[in-house]
């Protein structure tokens, strides 16, 4: 009988709710998900007519495109929707890698990129950053590149890991210095949708762009996402994403979330609030936290011979990713969105504080 083939199972650095699970006790900063939804896509998804629940609906709806591209700079289309970043990923795999592929990953990273990786049956090669503050330099990247010989690149920007985010003109060095590689930049996690560097697929035919409505617009229970193309692809794209993607409720959220600049503005200040309390609160400890985060992710690091903080944390009630799910040996990745959760963390952190002390040796 022919066998299936299998890789590892895709894991996401979050949590999978059941609907029928009371929310626990505990201090989740293991999520990337924004804390709170906005007041106008409840408004927009109550009581939503039979239609929109009976009918199949154009998943490439043509106003929510237009939108995305009028705020990208970009044609529409350039535009195309899809379930989720993870759609995006799938896709640009799907239409891009086989098993002829060299692929290129990222370590530290989002660790969802494997499996898509995998599954091609390609060759995967991987470059490091072991040392805090995990930012790679647009050089490491070239040079990778150029001297691997990778044909697709995925990563995400901002840093799925730390938050921190390469520039658009770094993104266009890198671009410009590899004209043969496909790089696709995963956006996922932006809090800063006027930073996105897709507005380059206007002049270079070598990147997509991945963009996410879970995390800044706060609809990850609804899985929309979408990819920017380049128009030399976006044929190819549009030929393989299903016409069936989306569902209607999706559309009609997204299109509302982005309308409320109030939220988005709220978020904003909520992140960089939470980033600055706890920049205070590390100072000074055994714990140091990964600066400059563009998304809702940091990064908590500590010295390699200290017990593992996730482990310290998770005993005090507190969860966070820990760093071995990126590819680090230390620290772990919490979420900056929601103050109360922060104040939590911050209120463990003498104890926290008293479980890294090392034990000076007993003299002699
Ligand atoms: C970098 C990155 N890419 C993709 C995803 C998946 O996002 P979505 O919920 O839009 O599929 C996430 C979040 O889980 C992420 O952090």
């Amino acid at each position: 009988m022919i066998a299936p083939f299998s890789v590892p199972a895709i894991w996401m650095p979050t949590r999978f709710h059941d609907i029928d699970t009371e929310p626990g006790t505990r201090c989740n900063l293991a999520g990337c998900e924004n804390y709170v939804a906005s007041d106008r896509v409840l408004e927009a998804l109550a009581a939503p007519s039979p239609d929109l629940v009976i009918d199949h609906w154009d998943s490439q709806d043509s106003t929510l495109r237009r939108k995305l591209a009028d705020a990208h700079g970009i044609g529409v289309d350039q535009v195309l929707l899809t379930s989720g970043a993870t759609g995006g990923i799938r896709y640009a795999f799907e239409v891009f890698a086989d098993t002829h592929t060299h692929i290129g990953l990222l370590t530290p990273d989002w660790p969802g990129f494997r499996f898509y990786a995998e599954r091609t049956r390609g060759k995967i090669s991987r470059l490091h950053c072991r040392d805090f503050p995990f930012h790679f330099d647009v050089d490491d990247i070239i040079d990778f590149v150029r001297e691997t010989g990778i044909d697709f690149v995925i990563t995400s920007n901002p840093s799925a890991v730390t938050g921190r985010m390469w520039s658009t003109d770094e993104i266009e060095a890198i671009l410009i210095a590899c004209p043969e590689t496909l790089f696709v930049i995963d956006e996922a996690d932006a809090i800063y949708p006027r930073r996105s560097g897709a507005a380059l697929t206007n002049t270079y035919s070598n990147a997509l762009f991945i963009g996410s409505f879970s995390k800044f617009y706060g609809l990850s229970g609804l899985r929309i996402g979408y990819l920017i193309s380049p128009d030399a692809h976006a044929d190819h794209l549009a030929r393989t994403i299903s016409p069936a993607e989306l569902t209607s409720l999706s559309i009609i959220a997204a299109h509302a979330a982005l309308e409320d600049g109030d939220y988005q503005f709220r978020t904003q200040q909520a992140v960089e609030r939470n980033l600055l309390s706890l920049q205070r609160a590390v100072d000074g400890t055994a714990i140091r936290i990964a600066p400059n985060s563009q998304c809702f992710a940091a990064y908590l690091d500590t010295a390699a011979h200290l017990p593992d903080l996730s482990t310290v944390l998770g005993g005090l009630g507190v969860d966070i990713v820990a760093g071995r799910h990126f590819g680090l040996d230390t620290g772990g990745r919490i979420n900056l969105s929601n103050p109360a959760l922060i104040d939590r963390l911050i209120g463990t952190l003498p104890e926290v504080e008293q479980a890294l002390a090392v034990t000076p040796a007993a003299p002699e």
